[in-house]
Formats: C-alpha cells, sequence, structure tokens
C-alpha cells in the first residue's frame, strides 16, 4: 500500500490527539482510504507535559527545520497556533514543496493572503478543517458539498468560551464573572480568555468562513467586533422575558454586492435553530441559494473533535499527493462580486435598549422625542419596576435603524440630566 509521510509541528492537546488517532485507527484508514499515513516527525520543545499518548523517542525533534527539510515528507501539519514561528514554518514548508495542513486561525485571517498566495505559487494547499467549529466539517462542506451554491449570509455561534459563559448567565442566573470563572474550572475558558470573550477569535473564524462564501479575505480592521465582557445578567433576563436568548454571533451578509461582516453579543428569537446552541456548542447557521438554509452543529472544542477535523485534512491531502492533483480553488476562493465592504455605521439592525433613568413623569418623553428627531422608530417599551435608589430601567425594542442613526440618539439622551448610567444597545437579528 502506498505511503504518505507526515511531519507534526506540535505535540499538544491536539496534536497528540491526532498521533493518536493515527496510531489507533491505523488499520481502519488505511482500509478505508487505501493509503498508509505514517507519522514521520514530531517537533516538541516541551517534552515534560504529560500527553494522551506514548511516542517511541526517536520520532521527537525540537528543530521544527528537520521537518521542514526532510525529502521524505510530504505533508506538514502545523499545530503550535500563534502567528511566529508557525507563519515562518508554514512559508518555509511550502516552499519545501510541502502541502500543509494547520487549525491555525488567527494566523490564516491575518496572513492568508500571503500564504494562499505562495501555496498557489509553488502548486501546494493548506488545508484548515480544524480552525473553524473543530470537528463540525463546516470548511469542507462550504467549498466541496455546497459548491454550485451562492451565498447570502452566515451566522455563526463560533466560539464555545463565550457561549458557555452565556448559557450559564441564562440558565443559572450566573453573573459574567462567576460564569467565566466556572469555564476556568471545567476547562472550557483559557486562562487568559480575552481573545475569546471579546471576539477576536470569532472575528477571526468569521474571516475564513466569508472568504469561502464570498471569496474576499478581509483584514481584522474591517470587522466590527464587541465581546460579551459587558453584557449584563440584566439584559440577558430582559431578552429572556421578550422571547429572545443572547449569542454572541458572527455574521456575514451580502446584499447588492455589499459584504457587511460583524460580531457583537445578540438577541436572537427563542423559536430559531442557533437560540438552542448552548454550552461550548457552536452552530453555523448559512443560507445558500441552492441548498437553502443549513445548520452545522457540534462540540466547537476539544482535543478528540479537533484533532478529526485534522485528520480529514489529511487525509485529503494525502489522496490528492497519490492522485498526483492540486486543487488551486481550494486556497485561492474566486471573488464573489463583492464591490464594497459596508461600513459600521451604515448597517441597519433592529435593537433592544435599556435605559437607566429616574423615575419621574416626562423622562420617557424626552427619550422618545430624540429618538424621533433621529427616525427611530419604537416598536415596544416597557418600565421595569426593578427600582434602585429611584433609578428604572426602561427596556425599548426599536424597529430597523442605521447604526450611526441610533449612535448620535443614545449620545445626546445619555447626556440627560435624568439618565443615570451609560445606555445599553444590543442588535436584534432574525437571521
Ligand atoms: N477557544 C475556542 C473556543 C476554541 O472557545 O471556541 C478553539 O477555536
Amino acid at each position: 500500500m502506498e505511503k504518505i509521510n507526515l511531519g507534526l509541528i506540535g505535540f499538544g492537546n491536539v496534536g497528540s490527539g491526532v498521533v493518536k488517532i493515527l496510531r489507533e485507527r491505523k488499520t481502519f484508514l488505511s482500509k478505508k482510504i487505501g493509503l498508509e499515513i505514517e507519522i514521520k516527525k514530531i517537533c516538541d520543545k516541551d517534552r515534560s507535559s504529560k500527553r494522551c499518548i506514548t511516542v517511541d523517542k526517536n520520532l521527537f525533534t525540537s528543530e521544527a527545520s528537520e521537518i521542514i527539510n526532510d525529502p521524505k515528507i510530504d505533508i506538514v501539519v502545523e499545530l503550535i497556533g500563534g502567528i511566529h514561528p508557525a507563519k515562518e514554518f508554514i512559508s518555509d514548508a511550502l516552499k519545501k514543496g510541502k502541502n500543509v495542513v494547520t487549525a491555525n486561525k488567527a494566523l490564516l485571517a491575518e496572513h492568508g493572503r500571503e500564504l494562499f498566495a505562495l501555496a498557489m505559487d509553488r502548486g501546494k494547499n493548506i488545508y484548515f478543517e480544524a480552525s473553524v467549529g473543530a470537528g463540525i466539517p463546516i470548511i469542507k462542506s462550504l467549498r466541496e458539498g455546497l459548491v454550485a451554491n451562492k451565498f447570502s449570509s452566515i451566522f455563526g455561534i463560533v466560539n464555545g468560551t463565550s457561549n458557555y459563559v452565556l448559557t450559564q448567565m441564562s440558565c443559572n442566573n450566573s453573573s459574567f464573572n462567576d460564569a467565566l470563572q466556572d469555564a476556568k474550572k471545567k476547562g472550557f475558558a483559557e486562562k487568559d480568555p480575552t481573545l475569546d470573550i471579546e471576539g477576536t477569535d470569532s472575528a477571526h473564524k468569521l474571516i475564513l468562513l466569508a472568504y469561502l462564501c464570498f471569496g474576499k479575505l478581509v483584514s481584522l480592521n474591517d470587522i466590527f467586533v464587541e465581546g460579551i465582557s459587558r453584557v449584563s445578567l440584566a439584559d440577558i433576563n430582559y431578552a429572556k422575558e421578550l422571547g429572545f436568548q443572547v449569542k454572541l454571533l458572527a455574521i456575514a451578509k451580502k446584499e447588492s454586492g455589499e459584504l457587511e461582516l460583524r460580531v457583537h453579543p445578540t438577541f436572537i428569537p427563542e423559536g430559531h435553530l442557533l437560540s438552542s446552541v448552548d454550552g461550548i456548542f457552536n452552530a453555523i447557521y448559512v443560507s445558500s441559494d441552492l441548498a437553502g438554509n443549513l445548520l452545522f452543529y457540534g462540540p466547537g472544542a476539544g482535543q478528540l473533535s479537533a484533532a478529526s477535523a485534522v485528520v480529514s485534512d489529511i487525509v485529503d491531502l494525502a489522496h490528492d499527493i497519490k492522485a498526483g492533483l492540486f486543487r488551486p480553488t481550494l486556497n485561492i476562493v474566486p471573488d464573489e462580486g463583492v464591490k464594497k465592504l459596508r461600513k459600521f455605521d451604515e448597517i441597519e439592525s433592529r435593537y433592544y435598549i435599556r435605559f437607566n433613568a429616574l423615575d419621574k413623569p416626562g423622562v420617557l418623553a424626552k427619550i422618545s422625542g430624540i429618538l424621533a428627531k433621529s427616525g427611530i422608530s419604537i416598536a415596544s417599551v416597557t418600565q421595569k419596576e426593578r427600582r434602585r435608589a429611584s433609578i428604572v430601567p426602561i427596556v425599548m425594542i426599536i424597529h430597523e435603524a442605521k447604526e450611526k442613526n441610533l449612535r448620535a440618539a443614545l449620545n445626546v439622551i445619555d447626556r440627560l440630566n435624568v439618565i443615570k448610567e451609560k445606555s445599553v444597545a444590543i442588535r436584534i437579528e432574525e437571521a
């Protein structure tokens, strides 16, 4: 049976999971794919941590260059994460004529243009299934299963840490801080969860999804990103009273040639499929013209789940290598007619707004007068009884409004002397 040789850079949680699967399912896999996948070398700088599998020490090297420069290695798997030196390892591997598998969404989101161009130039591919939704086969589905489709939108819950925190707040009435501590204790959140909680990880994943759907590889600066650290328990509870769940959504929409991209906490109506995606689960809701609306759902993190995606990339590449195939459109996605990126100011949305105002006559009239001047129409309003030092929450749902008009109105409202705290505005999506 033909053998495909692999070099693995990074033997942490996912890397050791990959080795475990390739080792324990060796016969199963080779029967299924008609090829043998051989791990030739593993580069690991930290040999002291405990791993889920023991490996012959002769396989190890502490120098990635020993893998990159080994002419017998066909595929380089990069699983160290971060930008440097992962970027240099991948570039060097492509230059040495290797195909590459990576789970590194931050690297591809920030330097994908350069790396994909290099891969194209060298007639090689970079596969990255594990970079979004771990074991959920979203990348392969978008570029192969749905190849004949045009897409109009993607709504993704693509960060398990944030989703776990929001679920704890909603189901157990936990505060944001308690929920985050709980996530850390259970190993669902990193020691420093900033990238997850502040939305950057979701934005990186959105960049890759939008690239596959719309052929435009945007930069992080083109995306409005707001995380969940300012979502309060009060807003989660008002959302429920109003028939919504709050989720951190990564959104891409294409309308009349304009592409809008944003990540932010979002009110989703309770009946929507995404509203019941809880805990560390991820889900990506894709609207396509031929196959319709599709939901991809599953655990968005975890050793074996991510390793399952990496192994599927390895197998795909092994088939390509055996067949002498190079598929340029896997990495260079044709432009889907995006004429421009919509500025965030121009985005239109319905909103939930919570004002914290003094409880006295005329306050509501003042607020609604300012909103009316900005052309903003109120759909519903409730004054809550939960009074704190004569401050009451006024909860409003407004009809579709332009972001810039709403911001301008809130700036004026927040300067009124009857308004005692900064107002909260959360966008509503019906998907
Ligand atoms: N840190 C990510 C999450 C998983 O919390 O979903 C890896 O992409």
